[in-house]
């Protein structure tokens, strides 16, 4: 595995595999690995005869009271991890690489950033939006891999792509999960031992949403209730962000589950943010 911190020596790497015919297959990642990372760069090792990933903590999407000076890193065991997938490059620059200190082009797609987490995230998607464009543009990846747990980001992606022809296909994985159900996240770290121990009230709820869809209930109302009735009795400390029922592509709320329909939510619990999702109906 080669490791590339200039932009321009990875670009001319993945010029001169396209030149001989191979494909790339890219994985865009923050770090700080777990299953669900290894889950993604799995899933595109076999789509492509070259496998991309890159690690950078882009400071264009946190907000100016977020995480990025404490979000976890270990680039070390990060990069054996890559390797172990086998990763035939890992992209890991410093900021200053990607982002010229008059830096002034963005990439949004306002539509789909405005409700769910870009309501409290206001210039988040604009971040993501700017470095995956600019990832794919570096590397020609033909194939992109996601996580659904970031269910907004990947439908943003998705739009980016279509609305600015962008040759890359996206591909998104389903959410990988610890045995008692809470979503994989680098950012689980944060959570103490007992707010662990709840967390995976979080997903329990919406299952139980689910359930109550699948039985017919179609009210987005009521089903939001029964979600914040569970976490009020058995996720002690959990703070809903936002708990919304959306269209699974426009991201529009829905008042009525009639069709196909994702819930989706964020959850403070101590110093963490979780977010999880369910397709309600597909
Ligand atoms: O999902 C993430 O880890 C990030 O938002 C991404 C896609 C790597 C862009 O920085």
């Amino acid at each position: 595995m080669q490791i590339f911190t200039d932009p321009q020596a990875l670009a001319a790497q993945c010029r001169a595999w396209h030149a001989a015919g191979e494909d790339i297959a890219l994985v865009p990642t923050m770090g700080y690995y777990h299953a669900g990372h290894e889950d993604l760069m799995a899933h595109a090792r076999g789509l492509a005869r070259r496998l991309v990933v890159s690690l950078f903590v882009n400071p264009a999407q946190f907000g100016p009271n977020e995480d990025l000076e404490s979000y976890p890193r270990d680039a070390a065991r990060d990069s054996a991890i890559a390797e172990s997938r086998g990763a035939d490059a890992l992209f890991m620059p410093e900021p200053g690489a990607m982002y010229a200190p008059d830096h002034a082009t963005w990439v949004e797609v306002p539509q789909l950033a405005k409700g769910l987490c870009g309501a409290s995230r206001p210039i988040h998607f604009r971040g993501v939006c700017t470095v995956v464009l600019k990832l794919f543009l570096l590397t020609g990846a033909d194939v992109a891999v996601f996580g659904q747990k970031d269910w907004q980001q990947q439908a943003i992606i998705r739009r980016m792509a279509r609305d600015l022809n962008v040759p890359t296909r996206i591909v998104a994985r389903p959410t990988t999960r610890e045995a008692d159900g809470l979503a994989m996240s680098s950012r689980n770290v944060y959570l103490t031992p007992d707010e662990r121990a709840v967390a995976p009230q979080i997903r329990a709820a919406l299952l139980a949403a689910r359930d109550a869809a699948v039985a017919g209930e179609t009210d987005a109302g009521r089903l939001k209730a029964l979600v914040l009735a569970h976490w009020a009795e058995r996720l002690p400390g959990g703070q809903p962000d936002y708990l919304e029922i959306v269209h699974p592509e426009s991201l529009e709320p829905l008042a009525v589950v009639d069709g196909p329909a994702l819930m989706a939510c964020a959850v403070r619990l101590g110093k963490a943010r979780l977010i999880d999702n369910i397709l309600l109906r597909s």
